[in-house]
């Protein structure tokens, strides 16, 4: 019962309904078709999946063009790509595990508060969705391999700027991270090349996420004016450690696990040629595309990711 209250110290005003309204019925219509096609679209993800008894190894796990040694020339053995493959996609699943829990916790601390009222019915269905996503990630890694990958460190703080900041910084990275997720889910969710269950695994993954990702976008924006608004001093902080959060997102794809994992002599060397290469970093800028653009449109940015980050 405390939450709402420290929440609530320092912001701009005191009436629920009038900070949480806005002024735009354009979001209220978006969020109610949104909690629609979460009710229509519901699924048991229990039950939605048939698992086979294995998954072949003989068989790409994921696309050779989406490993993070795409293009390097670095490995070239094919047995060795398609070890690689396999954990890749168990990494893959893995910080989607981890990194979906922590958010999950954030957005469950706001979830019926004042300042978030308007969004509770559609913050269910989000919550909802994504506990559906992290049992079925990690149950395809603890049937057919090992399990999943360990959460590495952040060197990212989380919190402390301010609660207006703290909403900001949380909803943008859930918006990152799923920008990341849906580039490889969209494509490999109709990729023939992989297993069945894989390419239904991102697929039913990309659906939700299709979702997730309109809606985020929309509150970043609204939470970002409203922080501004109260707190303009933090604005440059608050670009820098986005733009580090995509930074250490792009990272986290070349866990230098992946590589030892699958017997590669000097791993350390190899991830580290791999980030650095340039059609590599022509890669990154790829897959953040998406989300450096809404970024810098809705004011976020002063300069794109791309252009600051990508050699670095
Ligand atoms: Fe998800
Ligand atoms: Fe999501």
């Amino acid at each position: 019962m405390t939450e709402p209250a420290t929440r609530a110290a320092d912001r701009t005003s005191t009436n629920p309904k009038e900070r949480i309204t806005m002024d735009d019925s354009g979001f209220s219509t978006m969020l109610a078709r949104l909690s629609e096609k979460s009710r229509d679209e519901y699924y048991n993800p229990y039950t939605k999946f048939t698992w086979p008894d294995t998954v072949s190894e003989d068989q790409w796990w994921m696309n050779p063009d989406y490993l993070t040694v795409s293009g390097t020339g670095l490995i070239d053995d094919e047995e060795t790509l398609k070890a690689l493959a396999r954990y890749e996609t168990v990494n893959f699943f893995s910080l989607h595990v981890h990194g979906i829990r922590e958010l999950m916790i954030e957005v469950a601390k706001r979830i019926h508060t004042p300042d978030f009222a308007e969004y509770n019915e559609y913050l269910h269905h989000f919550i909802g969705e994504e506990n559906a996503h992290m049992w079925f990630f990690a149950e395809f890694c603890h049937r057919y391999t090992g399990g999943i990958y360990p959460e590495a460190a952040s060197p990212l703080r989380r919190e402390g700027f301010g609660n207006l900041w703290d909403d900001v910084i949380v909803f943008s990275r859930i918006l990152i991270f799923e920008e990341i997720f849906d580039y490889y889910n969209s494509r490999m969710g109709k990729d023939q090349l992989i297993p069945d269950i894989l390419r239904e695994i991102h697929a039913a993954h990309h659906h939700d996420e299709s979702r997730h990702v309109a809606f985020g976008k929309q509150l970043v924006k609204r939470l970002y004016d409203r922080a501004l608004a109260a707190d303009p001093d933090r604005r440059e902080e608050i670009e820098k450690y986005v733009k580090d959060y995509m930074t250490y997102s792009v990272r986290s794809l070349y866990n230098p696990q992946i590589f030892r994992d699958c017997g590669v002599g000097n791993p350390l060397a190899v991830r580290r040629e791999a980030l650095s290469h340039p059609v590599r970093e022509a890669f990154h800028v790829k897959l953040m595309t998406r989300v450096d653009r809404f970024f810098v449109a809705a004011g976020i940015f002063s300069t794109s990711w791309g252009t600051e980050h990508v050699s670095a």
